[in-house]
Formats: structure tokens, sequence, C-alpha cells
């Protein structure tokens, strides 16, 4: 029997299939209820004891044998059918699509990067913020309109925690952490609550600026800005300052920039030729003391713009509401630009 055994497990060793139903006829023919291994335990039953112990050993390693073999060549076929996808090497690759950046992070980028260039550092602060940083410390009175519920998400009153309306905030953060010399602008998120319409959104982008040291003047506020005007809307464009208020800046501007239709009037810029950019001033003297930097040493200037805005004029984007909407018709626009 030792060496009938021997025979097959010469033979078992050799067995190799390569599809389901030889593996399953290999199996039945070993493993079955009347297959050759059960058989062989049934004879192995009437061996004489001496017999017994080398035999048992080599039944036991034919079926573990037969086992391993079966298993394996299930494995191999699975793993066969696994890999033998149809290649075609030589058929052209697919199309990868590109994704893009969203206009407003383009456009937040290209101003970043020209004011960058003049040594303004980036800060940011809370979206969350209180009344103290967005309207108290900026010289806002009690009773100043902004502060009312039309304008303003409120969260909680007293204390007063509020969605902030502008990046204001953040420079007086800013001032309140450091000391001048300060140059910093504060891109940002800022909520207003207004009705949603072509013009305007309860949600929109800024970034405004701030420049506060020893002897700032207007003169240095003009120059920045017709430094980021010619940088950003090009080299021929012209700036125009237009008096205005706000409650942190005395002296208060509004900037314009000459429109590309070139004072020939068009719809952008209303037939005036002329396209409102942002606000600006010198940092009210006030703010700078509410924020613990002595006024009779120091000056600044501020400014502040809507992103959404600029690349409104830019694009000749009709709608402020396509930005938020995701909409890939509008967004493939901007596919490669930067
Ligand atoms: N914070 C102002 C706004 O949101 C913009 C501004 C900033 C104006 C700095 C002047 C100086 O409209």
């Amino acid at each position: 029997m030792k060496d009938r055994i021997e025979d097959i497990i010469k033979k078992v060793s050799q067995f190799s299939a390569d599809n389901q139903s030889e593996i399953e006829k290999f199996r039945i023919q070993f493993l079955g209820k009347k297959g050759i291994i059960p058989e062989l335990f049934k004879e192995f039953k009437n061996l004489p004891p001496a017999e017994k112990k080398v035999t048992g050993i080599l039944l036991n390693e034919l079926k573990k044998l037969v086992q391993d073999k079966v298993d394996l060549s299930k494995k191999k076929l699975a793993d066969k059918r696994k890999f033998s996808i149809n290649l075609d090497l030589t058929l052209p690759a697919s199309q990868i699509i590109i994704g893009s950046r969203h206009p407003i992070s383009m456009v937040r980028r290209e101003i970043i990067d020209i004011f960058s260039k003049l040594g303004f550092t980036i800060s940011q602060g809370p979206e969350i913020e209180d009344d103290w940083h967005v309207f108290s410390a900026l010289n806002f009175p009690p009773e100043h309109p902004a502060r009312d519920m039309q304008d303003t998400f409120f969260i909680s009153k007293d204390p007063d925690i509020l969605l902030r309306t502008h990046t204001s905030s953040v420079q007086v953060r800013v001032m309140e952490t450091t000391s001048p010399p300060i140059r910093t602008i504060s891109p940002g998120r800022v909520f207003r609550n207004e009705v949603i319409s072509a013009r305007s959104h309860c949600i929109f982008h800024q970034i405004e600026g701030l420049y506060v040291d020893e002897n700032v003047s207007f003169a240095d506020l003009k120059q920045t800005l017709e430094f980021f005007a010619k940088e950003y809307f090009g080299e021929e464009t012209k700036i125009r300052l237009r008096p205005s208020f706000f409650p942190f800046t005395e002296p208060s501007g509004e900037m314009d920039v000459s429109c590309s239709c070139k004072g020939r009037g068009c719809k952008l810029c209303k037939y005036t030729g002329w396209l409102e950019v942002l606000g600006c001033g010198m940092v009210d003297p006030n703010v700078l003391s509410e924020c613990n930097i002595d006024p009779s040493k120091y000056t600044g200037f501020a400014f502040g713009l809507g992103i959404e805005r600029i690349a409104l004029l830019k694009y000749h984007i009709n709608d402020i509401r396509l930005y938020f909407e995701n909409d890939v018709r509008f967004l493939n626009q901007f596919t490669g630009i930067i």
C-alpha cells in the first residue's frame, strides 16, 4: 500500500488544470465520497499495526497535497480571469479632464501676487466675529446703519456675535497684536444680509489692505492703488479718486479705473468711461488709538475691494450669482487662464 500511495503522490504532484471542470473532476476523483483517498483510508484501517505509522503519514501527506492542488488551481483560474481584460495597447488614451481654478480663486491669487510685490503680507481672521472687531474698534457709532439687522447677520446678542461684514475686522486684529510698521492684506469671505440679485449677494469675497507706519501719506495710498490698477487692468489704465465716507478712514475715497472702452462708452461702465473698483482712505486716528497704536506717531492707509466685482469687470460677467452656482458651463470658460 505504501508503494501505491507513493505512486499516487508522484502523479498528483504533476497535476495541473486550467479550467473549472477539470479541477472539479480531479477533486471528486480523490476527495469525493467514493474517491481514492477515502478508499485508501478504509484500507488503512485494516493494515497491521507495524505498517500503520509510515503509511498513515504518507496518506495524510497525499490528502494535503490534493487539497493544496485544488486550492491553488482555483486561485490561478480566478487570477487569470481577473487580469485577462481585453487590452489593446494601441488605442489612444482616454482624455483626462483637468479641472481649473474658480474665477474667484484666480483673481484673489492675482491680487495677492500684486500686493506681495509691494511687501504686503497676508493675514487672516475668523468669519464669525464679535461686534468689537467688525464695528466698535472701527469707529462705527452705536446707531450706524451698518450694524442694523438689514445688513448684518447676527448670531447672538449680548455678547454680540455676528458674521463679519468686511475683512477690516482682520486688520483690527493685526493692529491689536503687532506694532508698526504693518503692511498687510486680508483676503476672505464676508456676509451681508442683502437680497440676492444679479448685482448683489449675501456672501462675497474681499481683499482689504492696511499700511501703518511713520509718515504714511495719502500720496502713498494713491501710488499703491495706481500700481495695483496698472498691474491688474493693464499699463494704460488710469485711476481717479472720488471723495467718500467710511467711519474708519478720514479722508475717505473711492477709486475708479478707466474702462477698457477707452471713454467711448459701453454697457459695462454705463457709458461713463469709469468703473468703480474700491473704497479707501487714511486710517482714522480713533481707530489707531482703539488698537493701541499711537496716532501722534503713526499714520496709515487702508483700502478694501470686492473680488467678485473685480473679476466681473475683468471677465465681463453680468451676474454675480454665477460665482456661487458652480455651473460647469460657466466654470469651463476659465479653464487654462492661469
Ligand atoms: N471695509 C470697507 C467695505 O467693506 C472697504 C474699505 C476698507 C474702505 C478700507 C476703506 C478702507 O466696504
